[in-house]
């Protein structure tokens, strides 16, 4: 049997570190308020010239070297992330261009927190089908380009200006303040080979979409829905920032990840003990903590790196994977469980063997 093999990582973390209590200087927040309700103490956000497909590339090549995989040998692009450099064309081709790889189909994934769940059944799918022998899949996210603030605010959020926010951008700021505090830019990526007749790769995936919580979590403005498709009252109206229902979105992701967990397992006859890590996306740690506990897993399976980096969408799964690999806790023939939850709404759960 063909099987998709992750044989290598790599990340790109945004380089602007953000603490919480940077944050605080320019929006109603604090550093506690943060740090108790989401587990993020810190972010990194993406310079202006540096747009996603670039975090993607640097990570890209970096999953190939480690690899050990040549750029020609590249025979499927697959980019997944909710922060594209533009409307269309996709990341895919882009990052094909400024890799200097050879022709190869490029494909765009739009499912959010779970893009990298969607983009590794294709991967896998198009390795078992014997339409690709190596795939470059990608999660990337440059999130900065949909925070509230002003040029000036960032400024004095990182102690570059003497100016302080007035009481309108204060407001302003504040208004988005559940959502901006939880995001983080950064890439990251795996090499997938086909293999034959090993026990390492791919196993199974179990993958949902549901649509009719959609509003829940959606950029109300900026979308062909608009005629135009953008213009300056969307902005005012802040129609390009996200929308969120934090605590409906709590209550269905906590929901579906344990049962897709359950699902996957069950049909695969793993039982958590056998699971080596059990790698969650990253939105919420209390989220991750319900699910550990509902799901009987130990502290060690569950790695977090939240507190860092915050959500990085479809980088954040990829991102611990090329972690915990290269700080050793996982090695080849490992079990692990990958789960994810995100706008859409959409959900899954992947089983590999590393
Ligand atoms: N700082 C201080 N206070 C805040 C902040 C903040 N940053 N944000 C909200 N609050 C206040 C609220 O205004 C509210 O105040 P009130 O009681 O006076 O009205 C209070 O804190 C509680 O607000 P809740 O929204 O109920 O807070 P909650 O504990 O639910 O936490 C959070 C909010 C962190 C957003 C949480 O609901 C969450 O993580 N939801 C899920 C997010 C998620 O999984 N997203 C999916 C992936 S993202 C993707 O796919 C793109």
């Amino acid at each position: 049997m063909t099987r998709a093999v992750i044989v290598g990582s790599g990340s790109e973390i945004a380089p602007t570190r953000v603490t919480n209590a940077q944050m605080a200087r320019i929006m109603d927040t604090s550093d506690e308020w943060i740090k108790e309700r989401s587990g993020v103490e810190e972010r990194h956000f993406a310079t202006p010239d540096v747009a996603t497909s670039d975090l993607g590339v640097a990570a890209a090549a970096k999953a190939l070297e480690a690899a050990g995989v040549a750029r020609e040998e590249v025979d499927l692009v697959v980019f997944a992330t909710m922060t594209p450099d533009h409307y269309f064309p996709g990341c895919g081709t882009i990052l094909q261009h400024k890799l200097g790889l050879r022709s190869v189909p490029c494909f765009d994934i739009r499912q959010q927190c779970s893009g990298f769940l969607y983009g590794l059944q294709l991967a896998d799918a198009h390795v078992r089908a014997g339409l690709a022998k190596t795939v470059l899949l990608v999660g990337a996210e440059v999130h900065i380009g949909f925070m509230p603030w002003t040029r000036e605010n960032y400024a004095y959020a990182l102690g570059e200006s003497e100016v302080a926010p007035t009481k309108e951008e204060w407001d302003w700021n504040s208004r988005f303040r559940h959502l901006v505090v939880l995001f983080g830019d950064a890439g990251s990526a795996v090499v997938l080979k086909a293999a034959q007749d090993g026990e390492r790769g791919v196993l199974d995936h179990e993958l949902h979409g549901a649509g009719a919580d959609y509003e829940k979590l959606y950029v109300p403005g900026t979308g062909f829905k608009h005629r135009p498709y953008t213009d300056p009252e969307q902005f005012r109206r802040g129609d390009h920032i996200p929308v969120m229902d934090g605590r409906h979105v709590f209550k269905m992701a906590t929901t579906s990840m344990v049962e897709v967990a359950r699902s996957v397992m069950t049909k695969n006859h793993v039982a958590p003990g056998d699971l080596r890590l059990v790698l969650m996306h990253q939105a919420n740690k209390r989220i991750n903590e319900y699910c550990a506990k509902a799901l009987g897993l130990r502290e060690e399976q569950v790695p977090h790196n939240i507190h860092k980096y915050g959500n990085t969408t479809a980088a954040t799964i990829p991102l611990l994977w090329d972690e915990c690999a290269r700080d050793g806790r996982l090695r080849p023939g490992d079990l692990v469980l990958m789960v994810a939850f995100g706008a859409g709404m959409t959900w899954g759960a992947s089983l590999v063997r590393a």
